[in-house]
């Protein structure tokens, strides 16, 4: 059928987003002067639009206007040209949760923010890892959320959990220092230990755990000065550690003297998870977290509470460095965490990753997955003889980004996996996403 008028003004407009000739951000006409302007009836305009927002290109409501989305591409943690995003990915590579009424909540608290309080504060230089009473509202949320009893003074602010390990390794090791770490991990972390020159010591590592008697030999034999764990909700494989392995890894720890960095950035996600280490080691344990998976990962606001021991050289560290975060995202975070924003959504969170966990196992029902029911990711081993960045590229070109197994190994060898995260795609869309996964891979070479 040849394209009409209508359709034509549609595609102009869409492919004008699509090539950012019309930048993120951009006020659309309303609907009454695009349909002016191309000589189109309202009812037209109104439809183009709603279909440029089903394709998750524009955001707005009524009387708000009608703006080009910001959806800037990112790339993948590995990098190739397959894991160039665009705004039309079905993005399973990296978890930014989106809930409703986000945008909302942001722009309600920014108007408090504007009429309330002292409003010049936020243009004053903070001290290095922050003001005294936001660190306390941090320290009491972690206390009343978290079950971890600390002083404000131990608690430093931090542009995300990212940097808050980053600030914790350079307080606490050198160069060449040995790093025990599972022998699948958080990319993020190696990436730092390349930029500091650890050596990062890989604990073989299965579906409930890493093997604490191989970390105890490691210990012995490599003189490690740290060990960096996610007790709860591992990032990729999803284990929650029992006490009884939490209490194996802190008597190792104090044995052969090691800190230990613990990385709770979806602890929360496991509500009844047992203790986290920072209670079982205090001495010992820099705990890392941050608002990235409740409330928004780009707030980059996060927080490290920090043993005694260890808290001069991270001040330090951290005056060295970023020096403290922007006064007005920590305004926003600790009125979020204080107000019970922050609590309120990490619960509508963990429902709504349990509700993706579970359409995840139904759809790969039979396929060789390791999860947490609680996690908003799934570990996938592809079937033998299947290559991770072939079936990567194939899904790239059904336009669905995943995260290969070779960014989260530590050992010389990535198994043939890939990590799904399920909580930036929309609900509605996460069937398609992943039945097109199982398709893809079941279907392969096809
Ligand atoms: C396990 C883990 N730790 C830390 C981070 C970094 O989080 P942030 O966005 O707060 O820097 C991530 C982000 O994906 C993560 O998965």
């Amino acid at each position: 059928m040849a394209a009409t008028h209508v359709d034509e003004v549609a595609a102009d407009l869409e492919s004008a987003i699509r090539d950012g000739t019309l930048a993120p951000g951009t006020r659309l006409p309303t609907h009454r002067k695009l349909a002016a302007r191309h000589r189109i009836a309202i009812a037209s305009a109104t439809k183009i639009y709603a279909a440029l927002k089903s394709k998750g290109l524009v955001v707005g409501e009524t009387g708000r206007g009608t703006y080009v989305r910001d959806a800037a591409p990112r790339r993948d943690w590995d990098g190739g040209d397959e894991a160039r995003l665009s705004a039309s990915t079905a993005d399973l590579s990296f978890n930014h949760p989106t809930w409703p009424g986000q945008a909302d909540l942001l722009r309600t608290t920014l108007r408090d923010l504007a009429a309330s309080g002292d409003l010049a504060a936020l243009m004053h230089q903070q001290p290095p890892g922050g003001r005294l009473h936001e660190r306390a509202i941090v320290a009491t949320f972690l206390a009343r959320h978290r079950a971890i009893d600390i002083d404000a003074e131990h608690v430093f602010l931090v542009n995300g959990a990212q940097q808050g390990l980053d600030i914790a390794a350079r307080a606490l090791l050198e160069p060449h220092d040995a790093v025990a770490v599972d022998a699948l991990t958080y990319p993020g972390f190696k990436m730092l230990a390349q930029a500091q020159r650890l050596k990062l010591v890989p604990v073989p590592a299965r579906a409930e755990g890493l093997d604490l008697d191989a970390l105890d030999a490691l210990c012995k034999r490599h003189a490690i000065r740290a060990i960096y764990t996610m007790p709860t909700l591992q990032n990729p494989l999803g284990w929650v550690w029992t006490p009884a392995q939490r209490a194996r890894v802190v008597e190792i720890a104090r044995r052969h003297d090691c800190a230990i960095i613990e990385d709770a950035a979806y602890a929360y996600l496991a509500a009844d998870a047992p203790p986290a280490l920072a209670t079982l080691a205090p001495e010992r344990t820099v705990y890392v977290s941050s608002l990235s998976k409740s409330l928004a990962s780009g707030l980059r606001f996060g927080y490290m509470a920090v043993a005694d021991a260890h808290a001069n050289r991270i001040k330090q560290t951290i005056r060295a460095s970023y020096w403290s975060l922007p006064s007005v995202v920590t305004a926003i975070a600790t009125r979020w965490m204080a107000d019970g924003t922050a609590a309120r959504q990490e619960t509508w969170l963990r429902r709504d990753a349990r509700r993706r966990q579970k359409l995840a196992r139904e759809i790969l029902a039979g396929m060789d997955i390791v999860a947490h029911p609680a996690s908003m990711f799934c570990w996938l081993t592809l079937p033998e003889g299947l290559r991770m960045d072939r079936i990567a590229t194939a899904l790239a070109h059904k336009g669905i980004a995943v995260s290969k197994a070779e960014a989260y190994a530590t050992t010389r060898h990535a198994p043939h996996a890939l990590r799904l995260g399920l909580s930036s795609v929309a609900m509605t869309e996460l069937h398609t996403v992943l039945s097109a996964v199982r398709e893809t891979i079941e279907r392969f070479p096809v």
